[in-house]
């Protein structure tokens, strides 16, 4: 006898919303924690995790789903093997190297390039239509080998880059002038690390432009307190990685701010790691972080956000330093 008895014999209809799926490559601290929001932010149909490590890989899978009572109805698969990743809308990879204390970002790239090698190319193969979405570090090298060996046009490729940084210095800008992160839009652009850079001009409190705010509240500040707190945004991950070993939290909500935008269409401005030539006077191929418009399609436009010639020329900068890192990649 089935559970239920149809009350009618007409067939049900069939699902007419197009079922998402997002796959997460690599189920370590930052691909669980981005998994575990996805899942309560219920923003997939279906959720996959690929891992090299197939009982830790299991293990995080049954974990997940024993809490299914507690979440949105989400279809819940792991494997090792990339067919299970087939049909994805949204792949977002973390697998790889971490750093150690005190070790830079840019530092991780040999490490994590064979085995980008061998991740992305099943990852195109089982979803050609799919967005990459990269977060392993160095992200934004990472970002354009993932777009050299996908061979996907580079709006479907996207690093997570500064999305972090900025909700970084949202918090601390928010802390100082005890407001609400969420009224704070500022951006960090460039390289999701050392050579970062911090668009004072452009930042705004609940849309009055921070600096005529600061000084409308008669509170005083000097360059020196703005470089500090872009400071301390730099040595977030240095601080964080020192006192537990790793980051996870923060990156799992940003990743998954991502996800919803590009997943939902939501055409939201993101500050992620795109294709960065031709903008600002950036003439290499090189992926690093600017205001990005993020839908369905993947990148579908970067703001014309003006910078001052002191913040476009610490861009260039930046993107000189992840170009001196990228051209020792041997495609
Ligand atoms: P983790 O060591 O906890 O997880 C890495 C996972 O990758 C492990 O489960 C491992 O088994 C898996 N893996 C390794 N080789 C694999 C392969 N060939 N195929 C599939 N899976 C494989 O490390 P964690 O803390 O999750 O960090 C992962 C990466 O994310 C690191 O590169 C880290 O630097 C980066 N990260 C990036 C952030 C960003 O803002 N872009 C923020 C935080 C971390
Ligand atoms: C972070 C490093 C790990 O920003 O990329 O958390």
């Amino acid at each position: 006898q089935a559970f239920f008895r149809p009350i009618t014999n007409a067939a049900p209809p069939s699902p007419t919303k197009r079922q998402t799926k997002i796959s997460v490559i690599g189920a370590g601290n930052v691909g669980m924690a981005i998994a575990q929001t996805i899942l309560t932010q219920d923003l997939t149909d279906e959720l996959v995790l690929v891992d090299n490590k197939a009982d830790k890989l299991r293990g995080e899978m049954l974990d997940l789903q024993h809490a299914a009572a507690f979440l949105p109805r989400t279809k819940i698969h792991a494997s090792v093997d990339y067919a299970v990743t087939a049909g994805s809308d949204l792949c977002i990879v973390t697998a790889g190297a971490r750093q150690n204390p005190g070790e830079s970002r840019l530092n991780l790239l040999q490490r994590n390039l064979a085995l980008f090698k061998s991740i992305v190319p099943p990852l195109a193969r089982y979803s050609p239509q799919t967005v990459l979405l990269i977060v392993s570090n160095p992200v934004d090298v990472l970002t354009y080998l993932a777009w050299k060996l996908s061979g996907f046009p580079s709006n479907r490729v996207i690093g997570s880059g500064t999305n972090l940084d900025s909700s970084r210095f949202r918090f601390l800008i928010a802390d100082h002038l005890d407001v609400n992160a969420q009224d704070v839009q500022a951006y960090i652009v460039g390289e999701h690390g050392d050579s970062s850079v911090a668009l004072w001009s452009s930042i705004s409190v609940g849309g009055v432009p921070v600096l005529s705010f600061l000084e409308k509240q008669q509170i005083a500040y000097e360059k020196e307190t703005l470089e500090n707190i872009h400071k301390a945004v730099i040595g977030s991950a240095y601080e964080v990685i020192s006192l537990k070993g790793y980051t996870s939290w923060a990156i799992g909500y940003s990743v998954a701010s991502l996800a919803r935008s590009i997943i939902r269409d939501q055409r939201k401005i993101h500050p992620v790691s795109v294709l960065a030539k031709g903008f600002y006077g950036i003439c290499d191929e090189v992926f690093l972080s600017l205001p990005a418009q993020l839908g369905r399609g993947g990148v579908l436009g970067v703001t014309n956000v003006h910078l001052t010639e002191e913040e476009s020329q610490r861009l260039r900068d930046s993107a000189k330093t992840i170009l001196e890192v990228q051209n020792q990649l041997d495609l």
